[in-house]
């Protein structure tokens, strides 16, 4: 029997102690253990980015990291953007963009397009695109996602723009 290992991971701002395997990956730990279910399982080999999470700010596959690797990291999983009756800005984009259809790799797409909007909050489209080429959707065209990703960054540098007025 492989011996479980105590860590403390931190998710959406929540210390969670949790009993664990060294070799149990860091998206099975934040499904089966943390209770966040939000974060889809799609190939489980790194491929298809369904598994999409932030740490420390970087989109993550969480397929591809073990939970033990993860102690002492913020973890911010699509259950920290917002709600369905409550949506960030990002994810009305989705919604009026039609970012989305069967939706099952749109957490993932919501989870690598925040941690890049942070990082580069007045993107091209190109870099857009090339952002979300590391994703795969099977359904929308991807045409949809970089709309809403586009739209969302122009909403907020006008929204910034509009707090730097203020405060002046
Ligand atoms: S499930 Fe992690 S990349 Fe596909
Ligand atoms: S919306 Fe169906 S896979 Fe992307």
């Amino acid at each position: 029997m492989t011996d479980k290992q105590l860590i403390v991971l931190t998710v959406n701002g929540e210390e969670h102690e949790l009993l664990v395997e060294p070799r149990w990956t860091l998206l099975d730990v934040l499904r089966h253990h943390v209770g966040l279910t939000g974060t889809h399982v799609g190939c489980e080999h790194g491929v298809c980015g369904a598994c999409t999470i932030l740490v420390d700010g970087e989109p993550v596959r969480a397929c591809l990291m073990y939970a033990v690797q993860a102690e002492g990291c913020a973890i911010r999983t699509v259950e920290d953007l917002g709600t369905p009756e409550e949506p960030n800005d990002l994810q009305q984009a989705f919604s009026e963009h039609h970012g989305l259809q069967c939706g099952f790799c749109t957490p993932g797409f919501l989870m690598l397009a925040e941690g890049f909007l942070a990082q580069e909050p007045s993107p091209t489209r190109e870099q857009i695109r090339e952002t979300v080429s590391s994703n795969l959707c099977r359904c929308t065209g991807y045409q949809t996602i970089v709309d809403a990703i586009e739209a969302t960054a122009a909403q907020r540098s006008t929204e910034s723009g509009r707090k730097e007025d203020a405060v002046r």
